[in-house]
């Protein structure tokens, strides 16, 4: 039976029925609105509603209803209610009668769902956060396990100058740091309640809010009743973090798509995250990954979508805001599995050193360290760079990497070029200048690396 019949000689047409209730994806909030009205009841003694024999009888209803719930959520699907709420509430009528009828005395669906909601994000803000620090702790693992390797770096995909692995690496662990804070920010900014706001007006029982938002685990209760029950700013800021996020690992899963290339041969994907073809049997394709990226357009569409549906939202509560779940659950959802798949995907790379080392090597990537070397003979870095501009067209047509150039050949474009421009071309010596903050020198990684562990280890 819908919860608001008595205003109604006929019944709904079963196509709007269809069409307007929402049970089929707030089922996923049972727990939060079992939880919630475990709370409501026990405010509603405290205002005389309810006897303190009445709130223990739905008490206990609740938790047996709760754990049913979490035993089996697939359950309610089963049900033709319009929504979560009337579930939950025709299951106390049945377990407890007329009893349960009391218990919506001064609430409405609008705080209600509110509060549902917000509770539901806490919760999943708390998965997400120990699911981002897994995947920082895998590439931490992985830059670890493979801290030797030297990879080319690129800007414009053009190689530009060596880095390593584990510099690549904590690369994402920054960005996931800052998805982490944003998140950590996003969830603290929600944990107010709406309960007790009623419809819009506020409850016309004399409700301690703040008592009642503590009991349920809010730092609050949220200040103004109209803003309460229409604000879902919550649900766009936690999609933002998603989207950015989703951004973030994108770019991860298209490095290593690029790495994994057989024209770049720097790693190779496990069997365990990669995928054959029906008809080209030599083939195994990047699955986990291209999906990853594939994914960030419908987390970033769904920010999109929920943004589009508030705008020129007249206040307070509107059907509208319905549109809230199915957007934020498919997005939060997504960028959960894609952080867990990114870290499942480090588990079992391998990170070939000899191809990394090659690439590196090649393509002229210490050229900057020859305009280096010059500057350090007293010519100014712009000539500096104009000289050697010149040498690598030369070495190009000679076909020789710059260390393999003689003296004469350097001579030809600066005099001043001696000897000991040797050992300033080779590799390590490359990496080993970089010793400012944040710099490639393997001094400096080995720092960012311990500094990463501590942190992680405290969550
Ligand atoms: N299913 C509704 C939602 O998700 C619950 C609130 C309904 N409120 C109402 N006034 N019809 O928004």
């Amino acid at each position: 039976m819908a919860l608001w019949g008595g205003r109604f000689s006929q019944g709904a047409d079963s196509r709007f029925k269809q069409f307007n209730d929402s049970l089929r994806f707030d089922y996923r909030l049972a727990e939060q609105d079992i939880q919630g009205s475990m709370a409501w009841a026990r405010a509603l003694v405290k205002v005389g509603v309810l006897t303190s024999d009445e709130q223990a009888q739905l008490q206990q209803a609740m938790e047996v209803l709760l754990a049913s719930v979490q035993q089996d959520p697939q359950q309610i699907l089963s049900s033709d209610a319009e929504d979560i709420h009337s579930w939950v509430e025709g299951k106390l009528i049945d377990a407890v009668g007329i009893l349960g009828k009391k218990l919506h005395t001064g609430r409405s669906r609008n705080d209600q769902v509110a509060t549902d909601l917000k509770l539901w994000c806490k919760a999943q803000g708390e998965l997400l956060l120990a699911s981002i620090t897994g995947l920082q702790q895998g590439l931490v693992a992985s830059a670890r396990a493979n801290q030797a390797a030297v990879l080319p770096g690129y800007t414009h995909l053009q190689r530009a100058q060596p880095v390593t692995y584990a510099h690549w690496a904590l690369a994402y662990v920054e960005m996931l740091e800052r998805d982490h804070s944003r998140l950590q920010d996003a969830l603290k900014r929600l944990d107010t309640s709406p309960l007790g706001c009623g419809a819009l007006a506020g409850t016309a029982y004399a409700i301690d809010r703040e008592a009642l938002a503590l009991d349920m685990g809010f730092s609050g209760a949220t200040r103004n009743s109209l803003d309460s029950v229409s604000d879902r700013d919550h649900v766009v800021e936690l999609m933002h973090v998603a989207s950015l996020s989703m951004a973030h690992l994108s770019r991860f899963a298209e490095d290593l798509i690029f790495y994994n290339t057989g024209e770049a041969g720097f790693v190779e994907l496990s069997d365990a995250v990669t995928s054959g073809s029906s008809l080209m049997p030599q083939k195994k394709n990047p699955d986990a990954l291209e999906l990853i990226r594939g994914k960030t357009g419908r987390v970033v569409g769904a920010q999109m979508g929920m943004l589009m549906s508030l705008k020129a939202l007249p206040l307070a509560y509107n059907k509208d805001m319905q549109e809230d779940k199915e957007g934020l659950f498919d997005a939060l959802d997504t960028w959960h599995d894609c952080l867990d798949m990114a870290a499942l995907v480090l588990i079992d790379l391998k990170v070939n050193g000899e191809r990394t080392k090659a690439a590196a090597q090649g393509g002229y990537a210490n050229a900057t360290e020859l305009a280096d070397y010059l500057v350090a003979k007293g010519i100014p870095f712009r000539e500096a760079h104009h000289i050697v501009g010149e040498t690598v067209v030369y070495a190009i047509q000679v076909k020789k990497p710059l260390e393999e150039l003689s003296i004469p050949e350097f001579q030809r474009f600066s005099p001043v070029v001696g000897e000991d421009v040797y050992p300033n071309l080779e590799l390590e010596a490359t990496l080993a200048k970089r010793v400012a903050k944040g710099g490639v020198a393997r001094e400096q990684i080995e720092g960012a690396l311990v500094a990463a562990e501590a942190w992680l280890a405290k969550r």
